[in-house]
């Protein structure tokens, strides 16, 4: 918030992250979906949690992994927060308004892990050098892989129902998928988190 009646958020849909627990679901797991405001009706059978800020949805995160064995983080998180949102209204006529921003959590970063061989999926949204930035992201935030995606292209990624991804995996290996529906996508995440588990 920046005001009662004023925010800063950007322009991920939530999509990705629904398509993905409709696909856990559907592949018959225990789903919690942590989900900031969406335009986006809730998913059938997952437990939801709805949240405003990122401190919120640390909070949240860090009290659903508890009981998880795994956490597909797909949510576009805000880096940058008001450092003192206003109380009241900000008006016009005391002219622009120079907002300071604080630095929010990484979330992935700084959360406690619940178990050894906890499986952690990361996303990395980015607009150069995508695969050199996915796999800093995949080491620096210890996840088992990333999804990546280049959100220069201004035909796929943000509120659109397909998307182009690349899996970074944390063996080295990476699987380019070819142009795919998020319904798609979210399949092969699940079952990507599904073969790391048959294997650990
Ligand atoms: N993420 C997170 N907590 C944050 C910001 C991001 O857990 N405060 C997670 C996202 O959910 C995603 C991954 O970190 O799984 C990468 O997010 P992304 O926005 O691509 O990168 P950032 O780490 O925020 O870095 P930058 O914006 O500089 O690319």
């Amino acid at each position: 918030p920046i005001d009662p009646v004023r925010y800063l958020s950007n322009r991920s849909s939530g999509r990705m992250g629904y398509a993905i627990a409709a696909a856990a679901i559907a592949g018959g797991h225990r789903t919690t979906l942590i989900s900031g405001p969406v335009c986006l009706p809730p998913i059938d059978g997952a437990e939801m949690r709805h949240i405003v800020t990122a401190a919120e949805m640390h909070e949240a995160v860090q009290a659903a992994i508890a009981e998880a064995d795994a956490l597909i983080m797909a949510a576009a998180v805000a880096d940058f927060t008001p450092a003192r949102p206003a109380p009241r209204k900000l008006k016009k006529e005391r002219g622009a308004p120079v907002l300071e921003l604080s630095p929010t959590r990484d979330i992935l970063q700084s959360l406690v892990r619940p178990k050894k061989n906890f499986i952690v999926v990361g996303f990395a949204a980015e607009t150069e050098n995508l695969a050199e930035r996915a796999k800093r992201k995949l080491s620096v935030k210890q996840c088992d892989f990333v999804v990546a995606n280049d959100v220069s292209l201004s035909d796929t990624g943000f509120d659109r129902d397909d998307n182009i991804v690349t899996l970074y995996f944390r063996t080295g290996a990476a699987r380019e998928m070819a142009r795919a529906s998020k319904a798609d996508i979210g399949r092969r995440i699940v079952a990507e988190v599904q073969r790391i588990a048959n294997n650990i």
